[in-house]
C-alpha cells in the first residue's frame, strides 16, 4: 500500500525511514549497532509508540550479534546492557517496554542454547511483532471505520499513521480503512509543535494515500473546529492508563478541551500494547521531557532569546471524561473504561 517503509529487517542490519528529514528527503539509515538503533530512536528517525517497540525489538537482535563470539555469561550480560540501553531512550510509550518484555521472554526460555540459536529466535520475535503490529492495525482501522462517514472533516495531532507503526497505522488506518470502503474524506493535520509531526509527516503521508489533507498550526484547532466544522477528532497514543486517561503528543489535551466545548467526537486508535493497566490514572504516567533547544532553536534559526527559561514536555494526558471512544484491535470501548480495557488486557473483548 505505501510507497515507503517505516521500519525492516534487511541484510542484518535494522533499516529506518529517518522521519527526521521528512518531507524533503526519503533517506533510510541503516542501523548495525545496538547504540545506533538506541540512538535512532532517541532522536525521532523512528517514532511513534508503535513503530519505537518494534525499533527497540530488533534492537535487541543487534545486541546480540554484537556478542556472539563470547562466553554464554558475558553474552547475557550483553544482552542485559543492551535492553537497558534501550529501555532508557524514551520514558512514555509503553510500546518500548512491552517489546523489551517480549524480547526478555525469549531469553529465559533460551536458557542453555548457543549464542547463535539465542540470537535467531531474538529475530524470529522480532520479526513476529513487526509482522502482527502490521495485522493489528488493519483490524483496529476496520473497527473504527464503522464511526468515520462519507464525507467527514477529521481534526488529527501529530503522526500516528503508518510512520508510526510497523505499517498501517492506528489514527490513520482509521481513515486508510475508512477510504478503503469507498469514503471520501477530509483531514485537517495540526502541525504538532515543536518537532513538526502533524505538517511534515502527517501530511506528507496522507498525500502519499491520496487522502485529502489541509495543513494547519496548532493555534488554529478552535477556529477550524467551528468554521469547518470538524465532524471529530481521532489521535493515537502513547500509554492508556486503566481508567482511560491517554498520553500522547504534547497539545493533545488541548485539542480535546476544544473538541468537548465544540461537542465534536474525541476518539483515541491504539493497540492494546499501548494499555499500561499497572497504572491506575494518567497522573502516573512518566512524562519525557526534551531538549530546550527543540523550543529556542526549533525551525533551524533562533525562535526565543538565549538566557528564557524553556519548558519542552513530549507528551501530555488527555482525562479518560474528554475521550469519546477507544479504538484498539478489540474492538470499540465507551466510557466508562475501566471494565473494557482491563477485559482487553486480559485477552478478552469489550462486550
Ligand atoms: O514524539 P513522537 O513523535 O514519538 O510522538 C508520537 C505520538 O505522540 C503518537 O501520537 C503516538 O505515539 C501514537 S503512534 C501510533
Amino acid at each position: 500500500m505505501s510507497a515507503f517503509q517505516t521500519l525492516a529487517w534487511r541484510d542484518e542490519a535494522l533499516v529506518l525511514l529517518d522521519q527526521t528529514r521528512l518531507p524533503g528527503e526519503l533517506v533510510y539509515l541503516e542501523c548495525r549497532e545496538v547504540e545506533t538503533a538506541a540512538r535512532a530512536i532517541e532522536e525521532l528517525v523512528v517514532r511513534g509508540a508503535p513503530a519505537i517497540g518494534v525499533a527497540a525489538a530488533y534492537g535487541m537482535v543487534l545486541g546480540a550479534g554484537e556478542a556472539l563470539a563470547q562466553e554464554p555469561e558475558a553474552f547475557r550480560r550483553h544482552l542485559q546492557q543492551s535492553r537497558a540501553r534501550l529501555a532508557r531512550t524514551r520514558p512514555t510509550a509503553v510500546n518500548l517496554f512491552w517489546a523489551l518484555e517480549q524480547m526478555d521472554q525469549v531469553i529465559a526460555a533460551t536458557a542453555g542454547l548457543g549464542n547463535h540459536q539465542v540470537r535467531e529466535q531474538l529475530l524470529a520475535r522480532a520479526e513476529a511483532l513487526r509482522a502482527e503490529d502490521e495485522t493489528l492495525c488493519r483490524r483496529l482501522g476496520q473497527h473504527g471505520a464503522a464511526l468515520l462517514q462519507d464525507g467527514f472533516r477529521i481534526l488529527t495531532h501529530c503522526n500516528a499513521g503508518s510512520l508510526a507503526t510497523a505499517g498501517f497505522g492506528t489514527a490513520l488506518g482509521l481513515i486508510y480503512a475508512a477510504q478503503a470502503e469507498g469514503k471520501q474524506l477530509k483531514v485537517y493535520a495540526d502541525e504538532t509543535r515543536p518537532l513538526l509531526q502533524g505538517s511534515r509527516l502527517t501530511a506528507w503521508e496522507l498525500q502519499q494515500h491520496g487522502v485529502e489533507v489541509t495543513v494547519i498550526c496548532d493555534n488554529m484547532a478552535a477556529v477550524v473546529m467551528r468554521q469547518a466544522p470538524i465532524d471529530c477528532v481521532i489521535v493515537g497514543a502513547d500509554r492508556i492508563a486503566a481508567n482511560g486517561d491517554v498520553a500522547n503528543k504534547i497539545g493533545t489535551y488541548g485539542v480535546a478541551v476544544l473538541a468537548r466545548a465544540h461537542h465534536i467526537p474525541f476518539y483515541v486508535a491504539a493497540p492494546v500494547s499501548t494499555l499500561d493497566l499497572s497504572l491506575a490514572q494518567g497522573v502516573q504516567i512518566p512524562i519525557e521531557e526534551r531538549r530546550p533547544e527543540e523550543v529556542s532553536r526549533g525551525l533551524g534559526r533562533v525562535t526565543a532569546p538565549e538566557g528564557v527559561g524553556i519548558y519542552n514536555p513530549a507528551f501530555d494526558v488527555t482525562p479518560a471524561e474528554l475521550v469519546t471512544a477507544i479504538i484498539s484491535e478489540k474492538g470499540i470501548a465507551r466510557p466508562p473504561f475501566a471494565e473494557a480495557l482491563r477485559r482487553w488486557g486480559e485477552g478478552g473483548n469489550p462486550g
